[in-house]
């Protein structure tokens, strides 16, 4: 073959690859490309930092707020009741007219959703006690002093005004068996250890502690559930505190 015939061969079979390779990536879409990972060395930007937990973010002092917190020091208003009472769709130790087997829509809400993955790790649970009203709380809570003395019966039960059960945040569980029903062996109970590992995940907190009635003035509850709203039941988890302590309120053992 002459040398002018190979040169023009070959320039020809260029153009003919740089033609192909044109008509082949020319529609390719351009893709996002992963954000470059900052080097651990660079200072984290503000947004990057935990940020503190905002402890003002609901009152602790109104009746309605689920961050409010009653104790022996803290009494509701007289009378007061919760608006947004309901039945929650969970197995119920009473008939559904009894204001017991009531609590706040928002506590529903949760405890519905915390019974169901109960459920499905095969642990049943049941609403021994809700919604109390004033007046029911001050049945109850002189049923304690005749059966008991004032001296234990302040250790178990609330005085009227003062149990965050009138709050409708509040709630006592059981298991549906009904075994170690209000007692401290349902701490040892399936149940009862399902739910000192996961209420807290559903917004609610054991308002109870073992080994804080100087602080909270009442005998350990493990059957006792305090709604407060997810991300403060997890930080809550983590603080191992009561929720005056961790609102920097005072202690309320005594009235
Ligand atoms: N047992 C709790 C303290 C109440 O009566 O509210
Ligand atoms: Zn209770």
């Amino acid at each position: 073959m002459k040398r002018h015939n190979l040169i023009g061969l070959t320039l020809a079979a260029l153009i003919l690859i740089t033609a192909l390779l044109w008509v082949t990536f020319r529609h390719k879409p351009i893709t996002q490309t992963a954000p470059t990972p900052r080097s651990s060395h660079t200072t984290p930007s503000v947004a990057d930092q935990p940020q503190p937990f905002n402890k003002t973010l609901y009152s602790t002092s109104e009746a309605d707020s689920i961050w409010v917190v009653i104790n022996k020091k803290r009494i509701l208003a007289d009378g007061y009741v919760p608006v947004d009472l309901i039945n929650p769709n969970v197995p119920l130790r009473l008939a559904k007219t009894s204001e017991e087997m009531l609590v706040r829509k928002t506590t529903a809400t949760a405890m519905e959703s915390m019974f169901q993955a109960a459920s499905k790790d095969g642990v049943l649970l049941m609403l021994a006690s809700g919604y109390r009203s004033q007046s029911l709380q001050k049945v109850v809570y002189n049923g304690f002093v005749q059966k008991d003395g004032q001296v234990a019966a302040d250790r178990a039960s609330a005085r009227p005004g003062h149990s965050e059960h009138q709050t409708g945040l509040a709630f006592d569980v059981e298991p549906a068996s009904r075994t170690c029903e209000i007692q401290e062996c349902f701490a040892d109970t399936p149940e009862g250890k399902w739910v000192a590992l996961h209420a807290y995940d559903y917004g609610f907190i054991l308002r109870y502690g073992k080994d804080q009635e100087t602080l909270t003035g009442y005998e350990y509850e493990p059957w006792h559930l305090r709604f407060v709203g997810v991300d403060l039941a997890k930080e809550m988890q983590q603080a191992h505190q009561t929720l005056e302590q961790f609102f920097d309120l005072p202690a309320a053992p005594n009235y």
